[in-house]
């Protein structure tokens, strides 16, 4: 069953074409990896999927309801695109809740537990504006999945972490593969991809390539 669809989308940025009548199906519960060299369009097709950027030409569905039509974002994606926008002045405890409180969906437990979970220390008194680029992409993580999100859009998530942390993260995006999730993740590290990924595209000359050997 396909979670997310992609029917002949064009996206053209001042002359660029990044992608001419793509197609895509993602099923669910399975990690989807997309690669390409710097520049190539990896991050704009997550953006498209989140509803962020319209594609010029072509639909987007998910779970069967086109975005930016009926509907501005999918629900209940969990998404890391580009450096999240904290609040520097608060911990990283402080801006996760503030991230929950939109939805109202999740105790403070929760919240303490995706910390522990990324190795983020939830009652630590450090504000973020403090906080290395690991710790960032670590709280980002959290953020990404603290909601039980069914849905992850990951847009070069192991960026910044050091090698425990990397094997960490691939564990747990395992487990939730596991657990029927689905994954969307870029990765300019082959063995990122060829660990996790059970379907791989690379993009190519305005194409969406199927790789087989990863
Ligand atoms: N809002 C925008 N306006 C104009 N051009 C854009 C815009 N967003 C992206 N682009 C261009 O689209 C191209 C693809 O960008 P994108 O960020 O998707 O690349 P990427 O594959 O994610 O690269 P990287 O591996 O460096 O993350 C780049 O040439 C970029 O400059
Ligand atoms: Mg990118």
């Amino acid at each position: 069953m396909s979670i997310i669809t992609l029917k002949n989308v064009s996206k053209t940025y001042k002359g660029l074409t990044l992608f001419s009548n793509v197609d895509l199906n993602i099923d669910k519960g399975k990690i989807y990896g997309i690669v390409g060299p710097n520049g190539s369009g990896k991050s704009v097709l997550f953006k498209m999927i989140c509803g962020f950027v319209f594609p010029d030409e072509g639909n987007i569905f998910v779970e069967g309801t086109e975005i930016g039509k009926r509907k501005r974002f999918p629900d209940n994606f969990g998404i890391i695109i580009d450096r999240p926008g904290y609040i520097p002045n608060k911990t990283g405890f402080q801006n996760l809740k503030e991230l929950a409180l939109i939805k109202g969906k999740i105790s403070d437990e929760r919240i303490s537990e995706a910390m522990e979970i990324v190795g983020l220390q939830p009652n630590a008194k450090q504000k973020v504006k403090n906080y290395s680029l690991g710790m960032k992409q670590k709280l980002a993580i959290a953020q990404a999945f603290m909601e039980d999100q069914q849905v992850l859009i990951l847009d070069e998530p192991f960026n910044a972490l050091d090698a425990g942390s990397v094997d960490r993260i691939r564990r747990l995006l395992l487990s939730f593969k596991d657990e029927g999730r689905t994954i969307l993740i870029t990765s300019h590290n082959q063995e990122d991809i060829r660990v996790l990924c059970d379907n791989v595209y690379r993009i190519n000359d305005t194409q969406l390539e199927v790789v087989t050997n990863f």
